[in-house]
């Protein structure tokens, strides 16, 4: 089992909303259930970052024959992902400032991490995610939409980003902020996934925005 690299001189641990999500892992544990669905497909032997790897929902689902690099800035988080797949690399540290070769991916995939980050702290990820992707390279970006049922709920921060009692704040893209986000990649794919889920007898709108880019 892959020991997990911390990078201490990054500065989450003074980031009241970073440290919420590790109160968040400690107090309930796994966070994510359900398994992920239609994962994009990436080749046998592919070298992969997963961006924000929580407890690792997405992290289970990718092949076995590609090698996996898993980033948190929770460490609980990656504890428990490492406890679901030995085989990754873990390192704890913050997704706008990675400390990662250019141009050394085949894919990242960065998956309802984005929208947890200010509009600054996003623009970082999405600087960072196109740097270390080799060209060829390709990124897998879902998050959910401003059509979604939970859009809306909470203290809003900044335009269409609500922050819940936990301090964990979400985002809530629309299409075009995400193709905007990725600029500096070329667009390959963007849609929006919608389903039902229903609560208490009514049905309630779940709408992720799903997106995939290319390195030139
Ligand atoms: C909603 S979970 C997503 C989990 C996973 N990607 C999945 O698909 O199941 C968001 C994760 O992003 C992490 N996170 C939040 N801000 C981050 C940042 N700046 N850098 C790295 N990870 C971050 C949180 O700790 C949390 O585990």
């Amino acid at each position: 089992m892959h020991r997990i690299l911390v990078y201490p001189n990054q500065k989450h641990h003074s980031r009241p909303h970073l440290q919420a999500w590790e109160k968040d892992y400690i107090s309930r544990g796994r966070l994510w259930g359900g398994a992920v669905v239609d994962l994009p497909a990436v080749p046998e032997g592919s070298l992969v970052l997963e961006l924000g790897c929580g407890d690792g929902k997405t992290l289970v689902a990718l092949p076995g024959g590609c090698r996996v690099v898993a980033l948190d800035v929770s460490s609980k988080a990656l504890r428990l992902a490492r406890s679901v797949r030995a085989d990754a690399a873990f390192i704890q540290a913050d997704a706008g400032c990675l400390p990662l070769r250019d141009s050394s991916f085949d894919a990242v995939f960065a998956f309802h991490v984005a929208s947890h980050l200010l509009a600054d702290a996003r623009r970082a990820l999405a600087a960072e995610a196109a740097r270390v992707l080799k060209p060829g390279g390709r990124l897998f970006f879902r998050d959910f939409s401003d059509r979604d049922m939970r859009a809306g709920g909470g203290v809003e921060v900044e335009p269409a980003t609500f922050r819940r009692g936990s301090g964990i704040f979400t985002h809530y893209f629309t299409e075009d902020e995400a193709v905007a986000l990725f600029c500096g990649l070329r667009l390959a794919s963007v849609g929006t996934h919608c389903w039902k889920m229903r609560i208490k007898g009514e049905d309630h709108l779940r709408a992720e925005v799903q997106a995939a880019f290319l390195k030139s």
